[in-house]
Formats: C-alpha cells, sequence, structure tokens
C-alpha cells in the first residue's frame, strides 16, 4: 500500500479520486486548516510515495532530501510550479505535476474583474459607501476610465492570457500581445491580436495583463523603466506571480500618477502587501483568488490526484512537467 501525503485538506470528490484506487488508510492529510509548517513538512513527508501540496510550499533540495528515495511524484495543486525546483526533482527521478487547463477560463473571468475593477474604481467605491461617506450622486464623483474601446496588452499568451484576450471582443478592445515567441498566425486571426515588441506593449496599451509564469527570466519584468514607458492613463493587471511585479516601484508609480491604475491577485511575499501598496486608493487588491470558484478548485485537486494515480500505477501521467523522469 502506497503512503501519500497531502499538505492541506483538498475537496472530498478529490480525495475519493486516491482513496478509490489504494485505499483511505494510505492517505495522510495534514489536519490543520493553515500553511503547513516547513519542520512539519519535512517530518511529514518522510517515506512518502507521493505528496499532493500546494503553491504555498516551497520544494527544495531539503524537502526532496526529507522525503528521500521513495517519493516517485510531486503533484502540485496549481499551473504555476515556481515553487518547486524541477530540476531537483528530476535528478532524483521525482515525476512533477501541475494542474493546467482546467483553471483556464475562471482564472481569465478574474483578470477581468481585476481589469474592470481597478478601471472603474469598484473597490475604491465600495470601500467609500461602506464607510458610510457617500451623500449624493454627482457628475464629477469616481470617475474611472472607460474599458470598451481601448487597447488591452497581453504579456504572456499562453492558455490564460489567451482566453482573457478572447474575452475583449465583448467590450470592442484592440489585443496586442507580447510573448518570447509568437503565436499560430491562425491564433492570432481567431483572437484579432497583433504581436509586438514588450515595449510597444508598453506604450500602447490601455490595460496591460500579465499572464506569464515567474521565472528567473520574468522577475521584476515590470519596474520603474517599464512604468515610465506606459501611458499615465494606463492600468497594470497582475494574476500571474507577484515577483513579476517590482511591487516598491508600482506603489510609487501609483502614487505619483505614472500610471493610473493596478488590479493585482498576486504579490512578491504573499500573504505580506507591501505597505505603500496598501496606501494606494487607485490599486485593486485581491487575495490571490484568481482559479478560487468551487468547481475549478475541486478539478484542479482532482486532476492532481489522478497525475499521482497514474504515476503509482504505472499509468501515463495526464499533466507532467518532466516527463523525462518516466522511464519505465
Ligand atoms: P502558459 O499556458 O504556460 O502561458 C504562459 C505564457 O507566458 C506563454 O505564452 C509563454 O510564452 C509566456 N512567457 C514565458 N516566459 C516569458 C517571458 N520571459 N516573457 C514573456 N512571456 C513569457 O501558462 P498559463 O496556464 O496561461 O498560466 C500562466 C501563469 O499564470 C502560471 O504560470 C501561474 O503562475 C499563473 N496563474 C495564476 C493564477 C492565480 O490564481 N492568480 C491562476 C492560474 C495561473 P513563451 O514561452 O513563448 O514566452
Ligand atoms: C495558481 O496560482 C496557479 O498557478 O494555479
Ligand atoms: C445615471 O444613473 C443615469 O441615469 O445617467
Amino acid at each position: 500500500m502506497p503512503r501519500i501525503f497531502i499538505t492541506r485538506a483538498i475537496p472530498n470528490r478529490a480525495l475519493k479520486v486516491l482513496t478509490d484506487v489504494f485505499g483511505s488508510g494510505s492517505v495522510d492529510v495534514y489536519e490543520e486548516d493553515r500553511i503547513i509548517p516547513r519542520e512539519v513538512l519535512l517530518e511529514r513527508v518522510k517515506g512518502a510515495d507521493a505528496v499532493l501540496t500546494m503553491l504555498t510550499e516551497y520544494w527544495d533540495e531539503e524537502v526532496f532530501e526529507s522525503a528521500g528515495s521513495t517519493l516517485k511524484i510531486l503533484a502540485n495543486c496549481a499551473v504555476g510550479y515556481n515553487n518547486i525546483k524541477v530540476d531537483a526533482a528530476t535528478a532524483r527521478g521525482v515525476a512533477v505535476s501541475n494542474t493546467p487547463d482546467v483553471l483556464t477560463e475562471s482564472t481569465a473571468d478574474l483578470a477581468w474583474a481585476l481589469i474592470l475593477g481597478a478601471c472603474r474604481r469598484v473597490g475604491e467605491a465600495e470601500r467609500y459607501l461602506r464607510a458610510g461617506k457617500w451623500d449624493s450622486w454627482s457628475p464629477n464623483f469616481m470617475l474611472g476610465n472607460d474599458v470598451h474601446g481601448g487597447t488591452l496588452g497581453i504579456f504572456g499568451m499562453g492558455r490564460i492570457g489567451r482566453a482573457t484576450a478572447r474575452r475583449a471582443a465583448g467590450f470592442n478592445m484592440r489585443v496586442i500581445y507580447h510573448s518570447r515567441t509568437r503565436i499560430e498566425a491562425d491564433v492570432e486571426t481567431e483572437l484579432n491580436a497583433r504581436y509586438v515588441p514588450f515595449l510597444d506593449l508598453l506604450a500602447e496599451s490601455d490595460v496591460i495583463s500579465i499572464h506569464c509564469p515567474f521565472t528567473s527570466e520574468t522577475r521584476h519584468a515590470f519596474g520603474a523603466d517599464q512604468f515610465r514607458a506606459m501611458k499615465s492613463t494606463a492600468t497594470l493587471v497582475n494574476i500571474s506571480r507577484g515577483p513579476v511585479v517590482d511591487e516598491a516601484a508600482l506603489a510609487q508609480a501609483l502614487l505619483s500618477g505614472e500610471i493610473a491604475f493596478a488590479g493585482l491577485d498576486v504579490f512578491e511575499k504573499e500573504p505580506k502587501i507591501h505597505s505603500d501598496l496598501l496606501t494606494c486608493e487607485n490599486a485593486m487588491l485581491l487575495p490571490h483568488i484568481g482559479s478560487a470558484t468551487l468547481e475549478t478548485r475541486t478539478q484542479m485537486a482532482e486532476l492532481a490526484a489522478r497525475n499521482i494515480v497514474a504515476r503509482l500505477t504505472d499509468a501515463p501521467l495526464p499533466t507532467c512537467v518532466n516527463p523525462e523522469t518516466i522511464t519505465d
């Protein structure tokens, strides 16, 4: 009977994927509803054949070493896997899986919540009303930016970037994008999207929405120089990973009026928020809820569980990020 460790409670439907195959005795779930403390993680992964982990756990050499040679798969309950040193996993023959596709549409929906919320000052307006400050309709009250008819710039035109771009048609927006590689011509046509160099994306966009992974290349891809190159009326949305944006520089740009608005779902040191950002009324700040719908979170955990079942029964993995580890 294999030993499967899960670092935080997951939806029952996903747990059942594992218990149906291996029995409930093989599954060990960290019982507290909080991030598993590092020392507890190091202890509980010992001798596990499989671990289902959250993006809040950082998997470096030390954790793989603690898990030991029994570990065959690490299933991340997220599409982004910057919390895992994949090289270290690969060197030990540990398969790593993630959860692409099942969260694409829900995350693109939330990108639009941020685009609309930031441009139309939704968070700020609601805070104002709840504070009892609203006294009357007024022609000059809470004026934001029109979203419709503007230019949407997508940084990282992958699965979520495309789903976000697709929704722009309903707002009659022009779509431009930048990635390291240009996407297929027929997809460009379908999305009505134009490939541009990064500097043009910065200069031409009314809204920039960030959808790249966090890598050594994308760290602080958006900083003081980039904000200076953007329109003073522009909005920046980040629903990828916090460190892609230099938060201190963003707060300065928002406070000085270098750019107009920001909508953020992710932060450099979650759950800590840069103190200057918290003072920016022109920023809409959400607690990393991009994929947070009941159906999507259930499907993510199910997909992670299905990857574990596949690895432990020698079947092909649905979504492996280091397939070179699967040799049998
Ligand atoms: P994906 O399909 O792999 O798309 C990522 C895109 O980023 C690709 O088009 C890639 O194209 C581009 N990219 C990579 N490196 C780049 C660089 N240096 N400069 C510019 N573009 C670059 O991934 P996805 O499924 O859309 O997910 C994207 C990210 O969103 C995830 O990695 C995760 O961090 C984040 N996410 C966040 C939430 C949330 O709750 N906030 C939810 C889901 C996902 P090229 O390789 O051609 O450059
Ligand atoms: C969430 O942030 C994910 O990467 O799935
Ligand atoms: C506003 O409520 C309007 O009717 O214009």
